[in-house]
């Protein structure tokens, strides 16, 4: 969590801080802040509250200077409020430190530091570790680059730092070890941040830093090496990113530009994948694991929040078309619980940002357990797809609004494409069959557009429900998994509690929370659980609970007993997630800006969860 940003070069570094700190707010956003050094000296600025706040605060002022960081935060350590916001500048004001992560071992370090006189504004871990920087750097006549160093060989726990030294207000120094950091390289001029969105803009050469590496960057160049001074070679990455995708694109929020973008991040899925004349899917990504992938004796699926609704509609995929056992885990858990995990297993990690510190943690310790890992990642280049022996990017493009959408879609896809090509070649599925499914998935973009024509409909079915305390939804097989995501679709950005259930066991203790205020959002298509679900809805109605049914388009035998039925398009019950989400998304995107709520940047919420 949290988004930092550093700039160094010969322009002036406030602004392009100002616009990166904008673009990775949805890394966290309960405080801002920046640090210049010019001709006058340090400048530090910062407050509680959004980027925006930082903008007001300053203005007017001189923020001039061509050396800076820049920090937008989410709480960890430490309260929100403006002591706490980060920068944060050593007791003697020679060392200013934006982090994202946690030092674990920040007490003792603290405990040591007070020892020798030095005293703390903050509560942070940030603080201790800028003034063991100084301590270091004062006491042993170190230089910046060799005192941080000296600082990050002491410290547990996860960073992912921008430094500059107002004794050497030529450098900007940068650091990671578990929270991510991209360096972008241009003439004469270096770009730090936590991801690239800030930095496409001005070069599309990006070197990502690994663990334990120091980055220091001058007007003049940059070096980068280990903690232990060893030198390290850069591999320079070229991003293809398009600077116009991270903007709203003339809707109100990135939320409703994300749900609207997916038959475009769909068919980007499957782009120079899926070949619908010849009928064939080609996953280059993972070809060279493909054997091993068709010979696993188990498939081990770990993920968090809406990737992990992914993976439970991946499990359904991969055991009825590959037909190989599926666990579907949430990352920390698994991480936690001493899994059996066996060389033949293969461990699927799925994850927007690549970056879910709990995920990352899965995958090493399956990595040590001797499974082979696969990745499906969403950000180029995130730490996961780094640490996977193979994987498959979702190439959803950014996804902004810290509810995920447009990556569920194409996360599910990318488990899709899977499950058809290792069916296809274990014998599982024919080949009519197999075309068939292809033909389903190259027709969901426009299936998809279909469902946002009903737009208006369904804005009016969320006014219905704006006002509601709790509401739950119910689904059965392909359809429970999305049954819980659009509960926590609807929890997470309206701050209504909703609970999904397979509709199947609403009738071992949920049933006892209906009556008529309660809303119970059923996905009932016609698919083979058809009969079974209408029976659920008539023992909700019996009870007076409202029902708003995602049904086949022309049902007419739900809509004579639920209150509201939203129609998708008919599809195979395999891809029927795919489809019915979307409708679940609007709802919950409508209650939320019905009901005043911030929908890209909800309480609490970041969109990149590297701390655990
Ligand atoms: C919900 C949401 C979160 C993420 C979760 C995992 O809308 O965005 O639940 O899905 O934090 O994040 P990634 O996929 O980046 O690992």
């Amino acid at each position: 969590m949290c988004g930092i940003v550093g700039y160094i070069g010969g322009r002036s570094a406030w602004p392009i801080i100002v616009k990166g700190l904008q673009r990775l707010e949805y890394r966290g956003y309960d405080s801002a802040g920046v640090a210049v050094i010019n001709d006058g000296g340090l400048l530090v600025r910062k407050c509680k509250g959004k980027v925006a706040d930082l903008v007001q605060m300053v203005k007017g002022q001189d923020l001039s200077g061509s050396v800076g960081i820049g920090h937008t935060r989410w709480a960890t350590h430490g309260v929100p409020n403006d002591v706490n916001a980060h920068p944060h500048t050593s007791m003697n004001g020679k060392f200013v430190v934006v982090h994202n992560g946690i030092i674990e071992n920040y007490r003792e370090i603290k405990a040591r530091l007070v020892e020798k006189g030095y005293s703390f504004k903050s509560q942070t871990d940030t603080e201790v570790l800028a003034n063991l920087i100084e301590s270091f750097y004062l006491n042993e006549k170190l230089t910046a680059e060799q005192a941080v160093k000296a600082a990050l060989r002491r410290v547990i726990g996860a960073y992912g730092l921008g430094i500059i030294c107002t004794d050497e207000p030529g450098i900007l120094i940068a650091a990671r070890k578990g929270s991510p950091i991209a360096i972008g390289v241009a003439q004469g001029e270096y770009f730090l941040a936590s991801d690239a969105t800030p930095i496409v803009e001005y070069t599309d050469q990006l070197i990502y830093l690994d663990d334990e590496q120091v980055a220091v960057l001058s007007s003049d160049g940059y070096t980068i090496s280990n903690l232990n001074d060893v030198h390290v070679d850069p591999v320079i990455t070229h991003v293809d990113f398009d600077a116009d995708n991270i903007d709203k694109g003339g809707f109100d929020h990135y939320m409703l530009k994300e749900i609207h973008e997916q038959p475009q991040s769909i068919a980007d899925t499957m782009r120079g994948r899926v070949q619908s004349e010849t009928h064939t899917i080609n996953l280059g990504g993972i070809a060279d694991a493909m054997p091993r992938l068709a010979s696993a004796r188990r498939i081990i699926v770990v993920a968090c929040g809406t990737s992990f609704h992914a993976g439970l509609v991946g499990e359904y995929l991969f055991e009825q078309f590959a037909r190989i056992p599926v666990e579907v885990e949430y990352a920390s858990e698994f991480r936690y619980r001493d899994p059996i995990i066996n060389d033949d297993d293969v461990i699927i990690a799925i994850s927007q940002s690549g970056e879910t510190a709990d995920t990352l943690a899965a995958i090493r310790m399956a990595h040590e357990k001797g499974a082979l890992v696969l990745g499906v990642c969403n950000v180029v280049g995130s730490s996961i797809a780094r640490e996977t022996d193979a994987g498959i990017y979702t190439h959803a493009g950014p996804e902004i609004g810290v509810a995920s959408t447009k990556a569920f879609t194409s996360q599910v896809v990318v488990l899709a494409m899977m499950a058809f090509a290792l069916g296809r070649r274990r014998g599982n599925i024919d080949e009519a069959t197999y075309a068939s499914l292809i033909d389903g998935l190259v027709a969901i973009p426009s299936l998809i557009a279909q469902v946002l024509d009903s737009e208006p409909q369904i804005r009016e079915v969320s006014r219905a429900y704006q006002l509601a305390q709790n509401a739950i939804y119910l689904g059965r097989g392909y359809l429970y998994p999305v049954a819980l995501e659009g509960a926590l679709k609807l929890k997470e950005i309206s701050y209504v509690h909703a609970e999904g259930y397979p509709a199947a066991e609403m009738k071992h203790g949920p049933i006892a929370l209906i009556d008529n205020c309660m809303p119970v959002f059923v996905l009932a298509t016609h698919d083979k659980f058809y009969d079974k679900i209408v029976n659920n809805i008539q023992e909700v109605k019996a009870r007076r609970g409202q029902v708003v049914a995602i049904v086949t388009k022309g049902d007419c035998e739900i809509s004579k007993m639920a209150d509201y039925v939203i129609e998708i398009p008919e599809c195979d019950d395999a891809l029927l997630p795919l489809v019915a989400v979307v409708p679940l998304q609007l709802i919950s995107y409508y209650v939320a800006v019905m009901r005043g709520c911030n929908v890209d940047q909800p309480r609490n919420l970041a969109k990149s969860v590297t701390v655990e």
